[in-house]
């Protein structure tokens, strides 16, 4: 569970995703299969499925971009009844009751909209919406997994607009099927 402080707001933004070692997060044909695992790595940890389980209902609520959302309901829909926001321009019909769509300014999205009903709040995605929160300084925590795989091609973590910035190392965690996961809180503002 997340150490950090937050941002004084008493809500915490956590961007989360997985990348590539060469810092792709999804392959051109957005197949899935490079996630799937690595390889053993015996000095590392393991988690149960309950400890997850534990883990997961920490997390109060979930954002993420349209076209991450078009791709998690292919992909069954791994958020369960968490409240979860998508970001998009475009009208969608309803499909799950916890999810609620939102146009608009993303500072007043988290501090009027989400800070006062949630405390936990992660971003899960994509690389479009967490760049725009980068550049807006809306994130408090970022937990980055690195896969072992080279995928050479993709979308990439985070495209070119970004400025250089210095953030904290707070913990690192491997997995004992190869993955890294690595956690840096924000700079002081
Ligand atoms: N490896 C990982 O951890 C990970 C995590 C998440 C996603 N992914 C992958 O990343 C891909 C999707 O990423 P992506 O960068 O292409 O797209 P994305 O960030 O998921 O979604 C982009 C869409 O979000 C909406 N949006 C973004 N910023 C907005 C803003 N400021 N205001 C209003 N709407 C905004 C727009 O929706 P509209 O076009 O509807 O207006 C935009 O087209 C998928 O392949 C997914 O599987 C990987």
């Amino acid at each position: 569970m997340s150490s950090s402080q937050g941002n004084g707001q008493g809500r915490n933004v956590t961007l989360h995703m997985v990348s590539s070692l060469d810092g792709f997060i999804a392959k051109k044909d957005n197949s899935v299969s490079w996630l799937d695992t690595g390889g053993v790595y015996e000095a590392g940890v393991s988690i149960s499925e309950e400890e997850a389980a534990t883990f997961l209902k920490g997390i109060d609520c979930y954002v993420m971009g349209s076209r991450t959302y078009e791709h998690a309901l292919e992909l069954g829909w791994p958020y369960g009844d968490t409240p979860a926001v998508v970001v998009t321009g475009r009208k969608w019909p309803a499909a799950r009751k916890s999810v609620e769509f939102y146009s608009g300014d993303l500072k007043t999205l988290v501090d009027v909209k989400l800070a006062p009903r949630y405390r936990n709040i992660w971003l899960v995605g994509g690389a479009m919406l967490c760049q725009r929160f980068l550049e807006l300084g809306l994130v408090d925590e970022i937990k980055l997994t690195i896969a072992p795989v080279l995928l050479g091609d993709g979308l990439r973590l985070f495209g070119g607009s970004l400025t250089e910035e210095r953030w904290n190392l707070k913990n690192v965690v491997a997995y004992k099927n190869g993955f890294v996961e690595l956690s840096y809180s924000a700079p002081a503002a």
